[in-house]
């Protein structure tokens, strides 16, 4: 989408991080923003700060979890600025921990937050985007997460191998439609999102219900201390990637992978995978199958 100036933009987790940087971002090259956000605060000192960009800006309270609130949200962002254009689904959570540590608590509060309130917002809002036919931009908020696995993350790393594998199919679905679809996937970056469970509810507090992620805990697990000293070395400011979104969205670019450092733990899962299909297709040739 090369003309944004004057498009809108929905941005689910706008009042901090990554989603700030976007809507900060989006203004300065002339769109209109609605932030949704759960934390009335946050979206209030969020709003104050865009509004010095002249850009049009909504901040509407929103729990990504909440499909009746989603689309109210959906209806007062149209009677705002008639059409939405632009998707950003990235509110997120985290929680830290093996598999064998997660209770159901934490694992209905991070996949509700990070998948089921992609969804959501995906089935709310692709309907309404497809309607007026000017077509549009949807960004998933991913993470190195989704595509490499890392110890000690293991809620965290389920949703966003599965937003990564939303947006490969959504991608696949909505080719030549004028919607396209980007994933990004970053690697540490200076957010908030270490105090996550700031925005815990109350019924899905767990054993583990740390209102941090603690990244000295993390590195108890084998192999994790190294790459948690790497994650704080290459950390990147969020506003460098609400500008490499706007880039994704202009140019179209699917993967935004804003931290090459993986691309070697990426390689090596893809290599393990190829050898895998070699190893099966001997195997059957051997049995004749
Ligand atoms: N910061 C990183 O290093 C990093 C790396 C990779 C991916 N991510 C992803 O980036 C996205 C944004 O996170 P961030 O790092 O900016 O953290 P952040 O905590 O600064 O921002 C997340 C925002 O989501 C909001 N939120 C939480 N639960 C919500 C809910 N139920 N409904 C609506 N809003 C809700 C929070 O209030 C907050 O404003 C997340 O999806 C996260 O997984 C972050």
């Amino acid at each position: 989408m090369k003309d944004v100036a004057g498009k809108a933009a929905f941005i689910t987790g706008g009042a901090s991080g990554l989603g700030l940087a976007m809507a900060h971002s989006f203004c300065a090259a002339g769109m209109r923003v609605a932030i949704a956000d759960i934390e009335q605060a946050a979206l209030e000192k969020a709003e104050a700060e865009l509004r010095p960009s002249n850009a049009e800006v909504l901040a509407l309270q929103l729990d990504v979890t909440d499909r009746a609130a989603m689309a109210q949200a959906a209806d007062s962002m149209e009677q705002a600025f008639g059409k939405v254009h632009v998707l950003c689904n990235n509110a997120g959570v985290a929680v830290n921990g093996a598999v064998h540590e997660m209770s159901y608590p934490d694992w209905d509060w991070v996949v509700g937050v990070n998948l089921q309130g992609v969804i959501n917002t995906v089935q709310t809002f692709l309907g309404r985007i497809k309607a007026h036919g000017e077509g549009g931009h949807i960004v998933n908020t991913a993470s190195v997460a989704g595509i490499a696995p890392h110890p000690g993350l293991s809620v965290y790393t389920t949703t966003k191998y599965a937003v990564v594998g939303l947006s490969e199919a959504m991608r696949l679905d909505l080719a030549g439609q004028g919607i396209g679809v980007s994933v990004l996937c970053p690697g540490m970056v200076n957010t908030n999102i270490f105090d996550s469970g700031r925005n815990r509810p109350a019924a899905l507090q767990g054993e583990r219900d740390t209102a941090a992620i603690a990244l000295d805990e993390v590195a108890e697990h084998e192999g994790a201390a190294a790459l948690i000293e790497e994650l704080r070395r290459n950390a990147l400011a969020p506003t460098a990637v609400g500008d490499m979104v706007l880039h994704a969205i202009r140019e179209d670019e699917f993967y935004v992978l804003t931290h090459p450092e993986y691309a070697e733990a990426v390689a090596t899962r893809h290599q393990e995978m190829q050898g895998a299909f070699g190893r099966w297709r001997q195997h059957r040739e051997s049995q004749g199958i």
